[in-house]
């Protein structure tokens, strides 16, 4: 275990059989539909490659990188940094995002996916600071505690993305 670590909440093993049960009800959820991933950079990296494997669907793929500014309002303002390379315009699209913690910035970016004509906006995300938020995203890979986890995508300060596992930062790395 990284020594940064205070224990390994989720190990590599179990992910993987996180992303084969996602991807096989995404997998019959979505027959016949005119799917797109849009994966939120850079946290879903690892996440949306193994899940993606699991898809079995004739299904785009797409990224974006936002940034919300975080202030006192609940209005979620959203600066994005790189946008969308084509139209999903009737397109069914699932959102993968590797956390959603209060999820101020996914509703921002689900309002929005709608208005630029998608048919459905669903989010699909490995982990959910369940606790802090009511987003209920349709797809979960495992609900967590309120605790800072790196790895897997995950990071602290940019580091750690790294890791095949998800673990739980020592408190003295962000006291
Ligand atoms: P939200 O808008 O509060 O849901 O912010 C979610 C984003 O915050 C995630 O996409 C991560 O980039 C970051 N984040 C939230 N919790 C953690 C954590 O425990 N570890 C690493 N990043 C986190
Ligand atoms: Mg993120």
């Amino acid at each position: 275990m990284k020594e940064i670590l205070k224990k390994i909440l989720i190990t590599a093993e179990e992910i993987d059989q996180a992303c084969k049960e996602l991807g096989a009800n995404i997998t019959k959820d979505y027959q016949g539909k005119k799917v797109v991933l849009i994966g939120l950079l850079k946290g879903c990296i690892p996440f949306i490659g193994d899940l993606a494997k699991y898809i079995d669907l004739d299904l785009e793929v797409q990224y974006m990188v936002v940034s919300s500014y975080r202030g006192g309002t609940s209005s979620g303002e959203l600066q994005i940094k790189y946008d969308l390379e084509s139209s999903i315009n009737g397109y069914d699209v699932l959102i993968i995002e590797d956390i959603v913690d209060s999820g101020k910035t996914l509703e921002t970016i689900q309002a929005m996916l709608m208005n630029k004509g998608a048919n459905s906006v669903e989010v699909v995300t490995l982990l959910n600071k369940i606790a802090n938020n009511n987003l209920k995203p349709k797809y979960v890979g495992f609900e967590i505690e309120n605790e800072f986890v790196v790895g897997y995508g995950l990071d602290f300060q940019e580091k750690y993305r790294n890791i095949p596992y998800i673990g739980i930062l020592k408190e003295e790395y962000y006291d």
